[in-house]
């Protein structure tokens, strides 16, 4: 890869409430696609002088330098840290439906079409694109239930260059004859067969790591949650990703599997799947114990509030009290679970559903503003997958995934900015009325993505 040198305008999450905007920034990629250099107020006469003293990246001083105009900026690459790729051609589908009918009817069909590794390798191409295009540089998937489409999709993520955590789907009860692990043994011996295969794909998970995936608990046993509890604890690094309190129906019947356990916190932990490596989705209707428990062993919530407000009986988590309390939050599109693959749509639903939660419980402080929804999508989410050491922000040392927006000529945001426009104005106005045609390019690990 070449190295990427830019002067302009860095815009990124510092903490949930406070985004920095870097003005008269100098950042600097190697050919590595780390970041080697950041620094504010940098005259652009400057730039050369200053890359100049790189001494130890020789190949820079050769490299170009994008100067970035008035009214573009780069910002981290989102994360969607909650997305079943299969579900990519039924997006929108069964808006209003109970979850169970819900998988019944649109999901497990569709998944079921995955059987068909060619047909997995068309489909998983388009979604991989689709998500880069809207500037995904980091999503956590869901696979099928199938190992050979679930491979497929690593290893489109891996070669289309997205940074990706992939799961083969555990399902092998609670489910239709088409769409059914064979077992619970054969579901563990088809998990243990994918993570074989990730070790050989990317043996230091560079870009593409697996990710264990009971679909939840209603679609396993006690077998095959004791199976994937003890992966777990043998690999110590790998994370965990399931569905928690999405439902009311969902909780009903949960409680109704497993008597012995009073919340799905205590069930999950009892089987090793509930701590600082796992990712739940939802976590609409957890009880006071279960929030204190999601803070207390350090679990990520992925918030899907575009599937949250869509689905029937689903509804507004409480992410305001998650993030006062410092439990990590990212967000997810939830693919096919809601119907938009924009992680920009996500940012919006998270504000507009917190203002519901604020008025419907008359309580003020449910609100979560802009700046705290893209947290999420960024840093956030970052923390959620166990990445942030690595992205989610822009400094020295992390790797380069990033969006270069435009709000310039020709663009859909140009028509609302103008000459008084501040950088903050504009900022505010991309997340709210911006789209895929302002996310000019994509980069994961200095490596332009986008299609
Ligand atoms: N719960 C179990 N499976 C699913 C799924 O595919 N999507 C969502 N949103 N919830 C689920
Ligand atoms: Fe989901």
């Amino acid at each position: 890869m070449v190295p990427l040198i830019f002067h302009g305008t860095f815009i990124h999450s510092v903490t949930p409430r406070e985004v920095d905007i870097i003005e008269n920034g100098l950042l600097v990629v190697s050919a590595t696609g780390k970041i080697v250099f950041l620094e504010r107020n940098i005259p652009v006469e400057d730039v050369q002088k200053h890359i100049s003293t790189l001494s130890s990246e020789p190949d820079l001083r050769s490299a170009p330098v994008t100067v970035l105009k008035h009214g573009e900026f780069l910002i981290p690459g989102f994360l969607d840290t909650h997305n079943h790729a299969p579900q990519w051609t039924q997006r929108g589908m069964g808006r209003g439906l109970l979850i169970m009918d819900w998988l019944n009817t649109v999901t497990f069909p569709h998944e079921a079409r995955f059987k068909d590794p060619e047909y997995a390798r068309e489909t998983y191409a388009k979604c991989v694109d689709g998500f880069l295009k809207q500037g995904v540089t980091t999503a956590s998937y869901y696979g099928s239930l199938h190992g050979e489409a679930t491979k497929i999709l690593a290893k489109t993520c891996l070669e289309k260059g997205q940074r990706a955590l992939v799961g083969k789907c555990n399902m092998a009860r609670s489910a239709p004859d088409f769409y059914v692990d064979e077992s619970s043994k054969e579901s563990l011996e088809t998990t243990e067969d994918f993570l074989a295969y990730m070790k050989e794909l990317d043996p230091e998970c560079r870009l593409v790591q697996p990710i264990l995936t009971p679909r939840f608990a209603i679609c396993c046993d006690e077998e095959l949650l004791d199976g994937l509890g003890k992966i777990a604890k043998r690999e110590p690094k790998m994370m965990i990703q399931t569905h928690f309190d999405e439902a009311r129906q969902e909780v009903e019947i949960t409680r109704q599997l497993f008597p012995q356990f009073s919340n799905e916190a205590d069930l999950y932990e009892y089987f090793g799947l509930f701590n600082d490596r796992t990712i739940m989705a939802h976590c609409i209707y957890p009880n006071d114990y279960e929030i204190g428990r999601l803070k207390e062993c350090d679990v990520g919530v992925a918030h899907c509030p575009v599937s949250n407000t869509t689905g029937g009986e689903w509804g507004a988590a409480p992410i305001r009290r998650y993030i006062d309390m410092g439990i990590k939050v990212g967000l997810g599109t939830d693919n096919g679970g809601g119907f938009s693959s924009s992680i920009l749509d996500a940012i919006r639903q998270a504000v507009i559903t917190s203002n519901g939660r604020a008025v419907m419980t008359g309580d003020r402080n449910a609100v979560v503003s802009l700046n705290e929804a893209f947290y999420m999508a960024t840093l956030g989410g970052a923390k959620v997958c166990n990445l942030s050491d690595k992205v989610g922000t822009f400094a020295v040392g992390k790797e380069f995934d990033a969006l270069k927006i435009t709000t310039a000529e020709g663009d859909r945001v140009s028509t609302l900015v103008e000459d008084v426009d501040t950088i903050a104005d504009i900022f505010e106005k991309f997340l709210m009325t911006g789209d895929d045609r302002n996310i000019a390019s994509v980069y994961v690990q200095g490596r332009s993505v986008k299609n």
